[in-house]
């Protein structure tokens, strides 16, 4: 039964046995964070998009640790560029790492990278990650979209990680529509109250949202599902 740490915005990390796996380890400069990226140690790492909130302090971690970078193509090879040791994949791409699956799902939202995020690293993705028998879904940066409906259709998703903060991502009224879509059996919260500008309510997403479990978790929090 995985175990599953939230870090604060969009940064968890999921952890199995001997393998560890952190998606988009945002630390040194996340307001929210409840860890540093100096104290972080991990298998795997996975990133979503380029956005600095995101792809945060991937490289460090990883050429600290060995790491090995799990993203879209063009993101991955930024990161090799950059010294870090890759597994590029796409969109609709799933494979059989030693730890369990991912396959990588469609979002909606931007792909740059860099201090203006001008330089193009791909479309941004959303993980689907199996291991230890359960499915766990983080979307990324994403507005609503309706093939959230055949992910659900051909997943069973333990866990999702959704976005609430509204003006980058889904809001709360669109993400009670997702997991209505998506049919998760629990749901997390993520990217919200970083910044006022993603201002959200995680107890109003949960008193709305229907036939799944609302977690919420603040940052250091872990649970096992
Ligand atoms: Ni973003
Ligand atoms: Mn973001």
């Amino acid at each position: 039964m995985p175990e599953v740490k939230f870090y604060g915005h969009a940064c968890v990390s999921i952890t199995e046995g001997k393998y560890k796996l952190i998606i988009d380890p945002f630390l040194n400069d996340n307001p929210q964070a409840s860890a540093k990226a100096d104290s972080i140690d991990v298998n795997y790492i996975l990133i979503t998009h380029g956005h600095s909130d995101h792809f945060g302090d991937a490289i460090s971690i990883a050429k600290r640790t060995g790491a090995l970078i799990i993203a879209n193509f063009e993101l991955a090879n930024l990161c090799a560029s950059q010294g870090a040791d890759i597994h590029p994949m796409h969109i609709g791409g799933a494979h059989n790492f030693d730890f369990g699956r991912v396959k990588l799902t469609i979002a909606h939202h931007g792909g740059g990278y860099g201090p203006d995020a001008s330089r193009y690293t791909g479309p941004p993705v959303g993980f689907l990650v199996t291991i230890g028998g359960k499915t766990i879904y983080h979307s990324g940066d994403t507005g609503l979209f309706y093939d959230m409906k055949l992910i659900g259709e051909m997943n069973n998703i333990d866990l999702a990680f959704l976005p609430i903060g509204d003006n980058f991502t889904m809001g709360i009224d669109d993400a009670v529509k997702a997991v209505e879509l998506l049919k998760p059996k629990k749901v997390v919260p993520l990217h919200y109250d970083t910044w006022d500008i993603i201002h959200s309510d995680p107890k109003e997403f949960a008193s709305k949202v229907k036939d799944a479990e609302v977690i919420i978790l603040k940052p250091g929090d872990s649970i096992t599902i």
